[in-house]
């Protein structure tokens, strides 16, 4: 149905395979937010939206009845300074200094295809459609474009907004948040999200969205490991099954801002966009003003249903390249293997081994460039040090190719060492304040992207590097976040802008260099899993999840990540014991096992591994790639929660084909005990009755039984012991 206009009604209602949702236009122009859940029968959902009581709420201009206050309304875009004391979206400071919009509905649009944003990421395809709504303010001439994209087949509504400025002059968006959703009904919510910290990353918590507000934020620079831009809301007694469930997520890497509350109406309201702190920009008369995209799943089953969706939208239709949906080579990365401590000798002994194990790709990691051997110089410089390299970076490349592998590199382009030719040269390029000493992290400034000269010098010397040596592999890094915000190139007035415009610079060189090089596989990093979010997939189909490679830690790790992102996105890889970040000593095959449901790759010294390790790893890459397809590309199922050791001792996946025929579980026991229960793994999205074996067991298994009582995981008698379940039709 896509797309439905009921002109008496004057509703808008998108609708995909099981979600709707609904706007209208009221009798005084506002548009209202009418319904977003279960799809079902055309009606005018209105009735849901009435405004009641609720005194102390301001009365607009021209309202018919006391109750119409801009506080009562259900608004899709609400304004702050006109008395919706609820959270609001969107801030405008008109030309006189007043602050405060009211928007009316002037007309709407309806395009085959998913419409795209100038200048920033945005989900794409011609399997949607978009439907544009213009509203204006009562006065003056400022518009409000907001966008939508309707993706049937995966349940997904995107949103956008585009402010454009007709008036004579300038006027300030100090808040330009996308997304201003108000839940049916008068319910209490629940809210997951997914917080942590540098080698923590997305640790999933839930909360109960109440009176006051719950936000997640960041306001590093970057979307950060604190918290992800992305969340759940769902019923109180949603589960992965069951209740209603709307994943929320912004298709943005910087500054963002996330918040729910309970307000008057005793309903729930959500707001989602650019974090507005430090946020004030200038729209010129004539120019406007692009607000991030939002991308909403909706499941009446809870979530596995919006993951699944989550998943395919973002193979298919967010991430980009030839790599997208191709099968990715097993790479080996030596950060872990040597640290700083090598050169180009070292390297193709590792590739030599790691070849012979089955790996097809060597990553130099950091280190290979200007004066860089530790982390106190050389960003900025990525001139190739041909000492280390004992030649040529094409040389390196070259003896890395003849032993038939490919060979990558990692940038880590938006960063700069006080110590490095480029700093010496242009000081100005990094970010500092006036008068006021510039912090560092991890001994290092952050390159002012803001302004195009800066990512034009950073611009030439990638394609100095990458047009001069055969690489087939970047891994781009961003290792830490931003302070001392402030840019030479804006007056004093507009540096509110310059976090946003930072982004703008990072995207339009993302979107210039994976344009020159679409045979490049690009994995994006930021101390690991600092920018894991959905505008950097747009440019790069995987991100390095974490720095922390513990095969224990990633099943927290991993399996928060799994709530929004596919498994084609998350890079993971087997490294050594004991492991470096926390000293856990784990079985190389669980290292394998979990690894298994990610990029799978190595990052260790494999020179330095005994016989048994190297058939052990080369059994892996051999199993890893018999799997493929089906952990890729099957439907992705949590089947017991990392979370919860007091119902069970183990962590517990699935990957099943979509049409059910079969499955691989992944079974790992991250606890111990002794004199253990039996425990049983439910299996999903299987067909209920037909008959499977696993692991060619003799013994056969109705579907009905494996999804309803389930199969007995193995007890195995080691430390952080592994299985995979491979379940076939008998
Ligand atoms: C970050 C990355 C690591 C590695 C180092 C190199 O921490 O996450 O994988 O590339 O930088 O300095």
């Amino acid at each position: 149905m896509g797309i439905y206009i009921n002109k008496e009604d004057k509703t808008y209602t998108l609708t995909t395979n099981n979600s709707m949702y609904q706007i209208k236009v009221d009798k005084y122009g506002i548009l209202e937010h009418t319904y977003y859940g279960e799809k079902m029968d055309y009606m005018d959902m209105s009735y849901s939206v009435k405004c009641e009581g609720a005194s102390f709420s301001p009365t607009f201009a021209g309202a018919e009845r006391w109750e119409d206050s801009y506080n009562h309304k259900a608004q899709e875009l609400s304004c702050a300074g006109i008395g919706d004391f609820r959270l609001t979206a969107v801030g405008v400071r008109n030309t006189d200094g007043s602050f405060g919009c009211e928007p009316r509905f002037v007309s709407y649009e309806i395009k085959e295809g998913k419409y795209s944003l100038n200048g920033l990421p945005a989900f794409y395809g011609d399997n949607a459609q978009t439907l544009i709504v213009t509203l204006k303010d009562k006065v003056y001439d400022i518009y409000f474009h907001l966008y939508y994209g309707v993706f049937e087949e995966y349940d997904l509504i995107t949103r956008s907004l585009i402010i454009e400025n007709k008036t004579e002059g300038k006027i300030n968006l100090e808040k330009a948040m996308t997304l201003t959703l108000d839940l049916p009904a008068s319910k209490t919510y629940d809210m997951l999200y997914f917080h942590g910290r540098h080698t923590r990353e997305r640790m999933m918590e839930r909360a109960t969205i109440k009176h006051s507000q719950l936000t997640v934020e960041s306001m590093r620079g970057a979307s950060s490991h604190m918290e992800n831009p992305f969340v759940v809301v769902c019923d109180k007694n949603a589960n992965e099954e069951y209740g209603n469930t709307w994943g929320i997520g912004l298709v943005y890497s910087g500054n963002f801002k996330i918040s729910a509350e309970k307000n008057l109406q005793e309903k729930t309201r959500i707001v989602a966009g650019i974090n507005p702190e430090n946020f004030n920009y200038e729209v010129l008369p004539n120019d406007s003003f692009v607000c991030p995209e939002v991308a909403m799943i909706y499941s009446n089953s809870g979530f596995a249903q919006m993951s699944n969706n989550f998943h395919k939208a973002i193979r298919n239709n967010l991430c980009r390249g030839q790599y997208k949906n191709a099968q990715r080579p097993v790479l080996i990365n030596n950060w872990e293997g040597t640290y700083f401590n090598f050169n180009a000798d070292k390297l193709v002994a590792m590739a030599k081994d790691a070849k012979e194990l089955g790996v097809e790709l060597f990553v130099m990691d950091d280190g290979w460039f200007g004066k860089r051997d530790d982390d106190h110089s050389g960003l900025g410089d990525w001139t190739p040090n041909e000492k280390k390299l004992q030649g040529t970076l094409s040389s390196l490349a070259k003896r890395i190719n003849d032993l038939d592998m490919k060979f990558g590199i990692w940038f880590e382009p938006e960063c700069i060492s006080e110590d490095s030719d480029l700093y010496r040269a242009h000081p100005d390029y990094a970010f500092k304040m006036p008068s006021r000493v510039p912090q560092t992290s991890r001994n290092q400034y952050v390159l002012d992207f803001s302004r195009s000269e800066v990512v034009d010098n950073i611009y030439n010397q990638l394609v100095n590097v990458l047009d001069n040596a055969n690489i087939s592999y970047v891994k781009w890094d961003f290792n830490r976040h931003i302070t001392d915000l402030y840019s030479v190139a804006l007056p004093a007035e507009r540096q509110g802008e310059v976090y946003h415009r930072y982004i703008l610079g990072l995207y339009s060189l993302l979107e210039r260099i994976t344009t020159k090089y679409p045979n490049i596989l690009f994995e994006s990093c930021s101390g690991g899993g600092g920018r894991f979010d959905m505008g950097m997939l747009h440019y790069m189909p995987q991100v390095w999840t974490s720095d922390n490679s513990d095969a224990i830690d990633r099943l927290k790790i991993q399996y928060g990540t799994s709530f929004a992102y596919p498994v084609s996105t998350m890079g993971a890889h087997v490294s050594t014991c004991p492991n470096h970040q926390n000293a856990r000593i784990t079985p190389l095959k669980t290292r394998g096992n979990v690894a298994y449901f990610g990029t799978y790759g190595l990052e260790l010294d494999v020179t330095k591994m005994t016989s048994e390790e190297k058939e052990e790893i080369k059994r892996q890459i051999k199993e890893f790639k018999k799997y493929y397809e089906l952990i890729q590309r099957g439907d992705y199922y949590r089947l017991i929660s990392p979370f919860t050791p007091e119902e069970s001792l183990h962590c517990v996946w699935e990957t099943v084909k979509p049409d059910g025929t079969e499955a691989l579980v992944c079974a790992v026991r991250y606890e111990t005990d002794a004199c253990t229960a039996p425990e049983y793994a439910r299996v999903k999205g299987l067909i209920k009755d037909k008959w499977y074996r696993i692991n060619g067991s003799e013994e056969k298994y109705l579907g009905s039984a494996l999804m309803n009582t389930g199969f007995k995981l193995d007890y195995i008698f080691d430390i952080y012991p592994s299985k995979l379940y491979h379940i076939t039709l008998a």
